[in-house]
């Protein structure tokens, strides 16, 4: 994507990963690529907020060299020291001789331990002003949002809120803002993203944005560092965080199983059954055919949990352990969780679901379900009555 002005002075110079599938370590799938934002404000001083990706640096310099020669470059704001944003600033930096980096003190750290370079840096803190001209700069710490360097760019006179990795998206898109795009793909983009992302932190988001209200700074415009630009009512995206840090729910249930003959799947249909029979929503995925990223974005707004695994081992099957591993890291506090299974000879997968998510603030809601071999009418019959019973905790 070629450089675009974003506001008079601004531009978008950052570039789009089109083809990107998985991020963060094959945690997050990224069925929709997504855009590494970088910001060019050129007033009587430059500066430069954020870079790209690493490999993505020649299409960087190249939209910067079509506004201004790179070596008029004063400043480059390093928001967020992680790969997808620093990545670029080894080949840019040699080309902006006289560019002051600045950045938090824990940026400061977190880039020379990736790239072992001795940058002009300055050290930037909550309050701290830029002054580049007409504009300005200020910075708002932002740390464990989502890395403890991770910093927010504001520019007053324009209302724009830079702030990295929030508010973002992984979307690829050749339209830059988000009236220009289908507004239920962007909200769902930014569910995912921040499920799959920033779940955990939702104490440090709620505080941070109560911070930032209380500045009463106005907000006209967020740019954040992935996916498009929130400018038609930034609140809309605010006022989703606000609601998501929260752990606000609806009265949904997220079945997800692993099966290995076809037992523990049959219990999950008739599980299902028994929570749709008392007006619940139901979402239920086999999770060794299903894509994680969408199930960890549906549990995001479900009350409701019910895991299932046929028992190996004495253990759960490793599809849905690798999955509840991820959850544990979620500390979803406050929803309510069920366990079921199948087993042979001996049980064990539903013992070791249970004790897999025993620090992670989910409250097991009714007591597990398990059945041998392959469930009879009986078995069948007490899933059912399981999946009503949880139902109506849920609705208490
Ligand atoms: Fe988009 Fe935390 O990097």
């Amino acid at each position: 994507m070629a450089a675009v002005e974003i506001l008079p002075g601004i531009y978008s110079v950052g570039v789009t990963d089109w083809n990107v599938r998985n991020f963060h370590g094959h945690t997050y799938t990224t069925q929709r690529g997504t855009s590494y934002n970088s910001y060019l404000i050129v007033d009587e001083k430059i500066a430069l907020v954020d870079t790209v990706s690493g490999k993505f640096a020649p299409e960087l310099i190249e939209n910067i060299g079509k506004i201004i020669p790179p070596d008029k470059i004063d400043y480059i704001i390093a928001n967020h020291v992680e790969p997808d944003h620093s990545g670029a600033m080894p080949a840019v930096m040699p080309l902006c001789p006289r560019a002051k980096v600045l950045g938090t003190a824990k940026c400061r750290e977190g880039l020379y331990r990736h790239y072992y370079r001795d940058w002009d840096f300055q050290e930037v803190k909550t309050g701290d002003e830029l002054r580049l001209g007409k504009r300005a700069l200020t910075f708002i710490q932002a740390p464990m949002i989502h890395w403890p360097d991770s910093m927010f760019t504001y520019c007053p006179q324009e209302e724009l809120l830079m702030p990295n990795d929030a508010f973002g998206q992984h979307f690829a898109s050749s339209l830059l803002f988000d009236d220009q795009v289908d507004p239920c793909i962007l909200m769902e983009e930014a569910k995912k993203y921040y499920a799959n992302i920033l779940w955990p932190l939702g104490a440090v988001i709620l505080k941070k944005i109560r911070e930032v209200q209380e500045l009463k700074i106005p907000i006209k415009m967020i740019a954040p560092s992935h996916g498009v630009i929130w400018r038609k009512d930034p609140s809309k995206i605010i006022n989703a965080y606000i609601s998501w840090a929260k752990g606000e729910t609806e009265n949904k249930v997220v079945v997800a199983y692993e099966t290995m003959w076809g037992s523990t799947a049959k219990m999950a249909q008739m599980i299902l059954e028994g929570v749709v029979s008392e007006g619940v929503e139901v979402k239920l995925y086999d999770i060794a055919q299903s894509d994680r990223t969408d199930v960890i974005t549906q549990m995001l707004s479900a009350r409701g949990f019910l895991f299932g695994s046929s028992t190996h081992d004495n253990d759960m099957l490793p599809n849905i352990a690798a999955f509840l591993e991820l959850v544990k890291g979620f500390k979803p506090a406050g929803r309510q969780a069920g366990f079921f299974g199948s087993c042979g000879w001996a049980g064990g997968a539903v013992k070791e679901m249970r004790e897999m998510l025993k620090y992670s603030g989910i409250n097991e809601a009714v007591p597990g379900v398990s059945c041998q071999y392959v469930p009879d009418e009986a078995a069948l019959e007490e899933c059912f009555n399981f999946g009503v019973k949880f139902a109506q905790e849920l609705k208490k």
